[in-house]
């Protein structure tokens, strides 16, 4: 695949060649970089910037490290290259050539896993628009950065597939990913967890660790679909993706690790740190928002998407000798009578919830690398997920009270012990109240331990932002 790294939009999809396309992107183009301006990073616009860009898809050196002031980023649109004889991986049409347009009678429902994805994209750039000026240190300014440009070409690689094979529609769905806000009442963001604020370190790791991992699970589940396009797409953001865990699986284990340190001295809190059992109401607050993200327990849309060929089980083809999935039925709890009680459901029908089990178990190898942390400082103390059933908005468990344990319990219960499990208004001011910009080569905020590394083989004190 030919990468045009020096057209007016980086790509390797021979944009030149479609010149309806490219007039159409180009188009865009202006207005998304207004959007940035606007809702980027608020007060670095300018700054040199130490980045990674992609400019190949290979798997060995698929990004360059430069200097470079975000408005002036590469966005491109790169997808992996097509295989030969690609096929449709799982479904009713398995075996059958993989599709190039979009299937007719799944248009408006592709159209909208599309729409949904390239929502959150943007969403969690505005979320995050003011954590530079709060930075524990240059090397997460950068990591900030470097996670909201990419979240920025996301975008690009979502509008691509809408302007490439939705048509008008794609073309004001596009439009319209560039006037939702996250957090504004009259033009929300699509989904919940992309409109809660993200307004310090804390929520920024969190967010990274347990939502940015949902899209990692959307992203794979996409990217053996049998409409190609969207497959490639997919297959090259999760590169990228990886990166945006990192940040924040690291980032939260560097918080345990400082706390537990702190602990051993005296009081946390005298000291400027964060609090185990605040971290803790931290991880039950996010993971549980991001557990909704994946949907309904039981859902018809995800059997049609299943039965059509579109969205796949995690890692269907590796996992799975079977890939029809037709007779088999899976066992989950429901709430009936007030009582949970055991249904089974064709398994076509729980696939949201098959991939939210892959997800918990990815979660718990994050808490386990954190519980390490405590362990090699000397603590006893540990971290934990709460049960996937608590705090939940969306789905069987919506609308149901449940402790941390699972148990169903009554609305006045979960009240009661709200302020216990999840983060109060002081926990927030408290965690804010830390949040003092450090900006310092080399030096680190008080409430976080450095990493055990910097970026691509440069050192800690490296001038990763030049201010
Ligand atoms: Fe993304
Ligand atoms: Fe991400």
């Amino acid at each position: 695949m030919d990468m045009n790294l020096y057209d007016r939009i980086p790509n390797n999809v021979n944009l030149s060649e479609d010149k309806k396309l490219q007039r159409a992107l180009e188009k865009w183009l202006p207005n998304y970089l207004d959007w940035w301006r606007e809702m980027g990073p608020d007060g670095f616009q300018e700054k040199d910037v130490w980045l990674r860009t992609a400019v190949d898809v290979g798997s060995e050196g698929w990004a360059h490290f430069d200097y470079v002031k975000m408005p002036e980023y590469r966005w491109g649109i790169f997808l992996e290259p097509p295989k030969r004889e690609a096929i449709v991986g799982f479904g009713d049409n398995y075996g059958r050539p993989a599709y190039q347009e979009v299937p007719g009678e799944f248009r408006n429902s592709l159209r909208r896993i599309i729409v949904t994805q390239g929502d959150t994209e943007p969403a969690s750039v505005e979320q995050q628009r003011q954590l530079g000026k709060t930075c524990p240190s240059l090397y997460d300014m950068r990591n900030l950065f470097q996670v909201n440009v990419e979240e920025g070409r996301h975008l690009w690689a979502m509008v691509y597939l809408l302007h490439g094979y939705f048509g008008r529609d794609g073309r004001d769905e596009a439009d319209a990913l560039l006037e939702r806000r996250s957090g504004n009442p009259d033009k929300p963001r699509i989904l919940e967890a992309f409109n809660q604020p993200c307004d310090d370190w804390l929520n920024f790791f969190a967010f990274t660790m347990f939502t940015d991992r949902d899209g990692k699970y959307q992203l794979s589940a996409l990217a053996e679909s049998g409409f190609e396009p969207l497959a490639r797409t997919c297959q090259f953001m999760l590169t990228e993706e990886a990166h945006h865990m990192f940040v924040g699986d690291t980032g939260l284990g560097r918080v345990v690790r400082r706390t537990a340190q702190l602990m051993k001295e005296s009081d946390v809190r005298k000291l400027g740190g964060i609090p185990l059992d605040i971290i803790q109401k931290y991880i039950n607050f996010w993971f549980s928002y991001s557990l909704d993200l994946f949907g309904g327990e039981i859902s018809s849309n995800s059997a049609d998407f299943f039965a059509a060929g579109l969205k796949g089980r995690y890692k269907e083809q590796e996992q799975y000798a079977e890939h029809a999935a037709a007779n088999e039925v899976f066992t989950m709890q429901v709430v009936e009578d007030n009582q949970l009680k055991a249904r089974e459901v064709p398994m076509r029908n729980a696939l949201n919830e098959v991939l939210r089990g892959e997800y918990v178990k990815d979660c718990e190898k994050g808490l386990a690398r954190w519980n390490k942390v405590l362990n090699e400082e000397g603590l006893t103390e540990r971290l934990y997920l709460p049960n996937p059933r608590f705090h939940r908005h969306v789905g069987e468990y919506a609308g149901h009270f449940f402790d941390l344990q699972g148990n169903l319990i009554t609305r006045e219960e979960f009240e009661k012990h709200k302020s216990e499990w999840l983060p109060t208004m002081e926990d927030r001011e408290y965690v804010r109240s830390l949040m003092h910009p450090v900006t310092e080569i080399g030096k680190i905020a008080n409430w976080i331990a450095p990493p055990a590394a910097g970026i691509k083989g440069k050192p800690f004190d490296f001038e990763y932002v030049r201010l």
